[in-house]
């Protein structure tokens, strides 16, 4: 069986919780290098596979002979590390937000196709049960033609799981500019592109200060979205709620569809006279846990390495998101509604 030797650039909360789990749970993968610029971070998941230690990235890149890596370090650091890879050869798996500009988004794109490399971006929430069960139906035309979409990610902030704490780059408007935007509602700005097929034409964005007292970033945003298809709707994200959220409803002209809104049933579909149809599936919180390849990340860019297959996430997808929110960001600011 052919396997990947991998790297893993930023050892801190998102790469522990799924990635690391993740790679050693998948036969194909093996775990060559980390990388952290605290060394005792990379040191301790280092001893745990048997992988090489770096505190710099390039010295990684230069020196373990990997093919590919993941990269999950503070946003504003993303397109430097994945361009220096993929110039080498080596496939990438970048976690959202992809860049914090849309020109070093378009580098890293640029980057992936000059050279034949794959470029795949960490929106998991396309796996999530619920949403790929959604995208499904709404393909068969069951609710109809799409004429809404509300959708919801909160939780009580990033300073209770990010390695840094209070000093996170999370809060600092240096490395994450667009604060809660560039972290939660990115996620559900693909989601939405992934489960309408279509793009967004027009945005209105709405951010808070409600909670963070520590942060120089928006905490919470409001974002009225018009897509293509003539659909419109809202996302709302918060890093002030006490109790975690993860909200999805599309309506269309013959029902609606909700998604992880009753953790017994996190798919319902409602059609217009008719009984409500459930789905007992793994609900957002609990199917990273109950599949073997959990939440589909590594899973989905190893399966593109390995058959040389498209990624199911792709650098444009990466980009497309990151344009909406940027666009929603400058509509905060500017009091206008901004077309895309
Ligand atoms: N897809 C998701 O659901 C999801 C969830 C959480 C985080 N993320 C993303 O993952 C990325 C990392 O977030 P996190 O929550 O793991 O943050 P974290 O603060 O827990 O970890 C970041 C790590 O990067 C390291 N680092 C910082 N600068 C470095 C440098 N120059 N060289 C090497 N290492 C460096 C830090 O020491 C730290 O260990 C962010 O882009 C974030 O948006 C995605």
């Amino acid at each position: 069986m052919r396997t990947v030797r991998f790297g893993v650039i930023g050892c801190g909360f998102i790469s522990k919780l799924r990635h690391f789990p993740e790679l050693e749970l998948n036969p194909q993968a093996q775990i060559c290098a980390v990388c952290d610029a605290d060394e005792s971070r990379a040191s301790k998941v280092a001893r745990k596979y048997e992988a090489t230690v770096y505190t710099n990235y390039k010295d990684l890149l230069e020196c373990a002979e990997v093919e590919a890596v993941v990269i999950c370090l503070p946003p504003h650091l993303h397109p430097e590390v994945a361009v220096y890879a993929l110039e080498r050869g080596v496939h990438v798996m970048c976690e959202k937000p992809m860049a914090t500009s849309l020109i070093e988004a378009e580098r890293m794109i640029d980057a992936a196709e000059r050279t034949g490399t794959k470029l795949m971006i960490g929106f998991n929430q396309r796996f999530v049960p619920s949403h790929t069960y959604a995208y499904q139906l709404i393909r068969s035309g069951a609710i109809g033609r799409i004429t809404g979409f509300h959708s919801v990610f909160g939780h009580s902030g990033p300073e209770h799981w990010s390695l840094d704490g209070n000093r996170s780059f999370y809060f600092n408007s240096k490395q994450l500019p667009f604060g809660v935007l560039g972290d939660l509602s990115i996620h559900k700005i693909d989601l939405i592109r992934y489960l309408l097929q279509d793009e967004c034409t027009e945005i209105n964005g709405i951010l808070a200060h409600t909670g963070q007292k520590q942060a120089d970033v928006y905490d919470y945003s409001v974002l009225s979205l018009r897509m293509a298809g003539g659909a419109v709707g809202t996302i709302t994200s918060s890093w002030s709620y006490a109790l975690q959220e993860h909200t999805t409803i599309v309506y269309g002209e013959n029902g609606n569809l909700y998604m992880e809104c009753d953790d017994q049933f996190p798919l319902r579909m409602m059609l217009r006279n008719q009984d409500a149809v459930t789905y007992k599936i793994p609900a957002i919180m609990a199917y990273e846990r109950q599949r073997e390849e959990r939440s589909g990340v590594i899973h989905g860019f190893i399966d593109a390495i390995v058959n040389d297959k498209p990624v199911p996430v792709s650098g444009r997808d990466g980009y497309m998101a990151l344009k909406a929110i940027l666009a929603g960001y400058d509509s905060a600011l500017t009091g206008k509604t901004i077309s895309l």
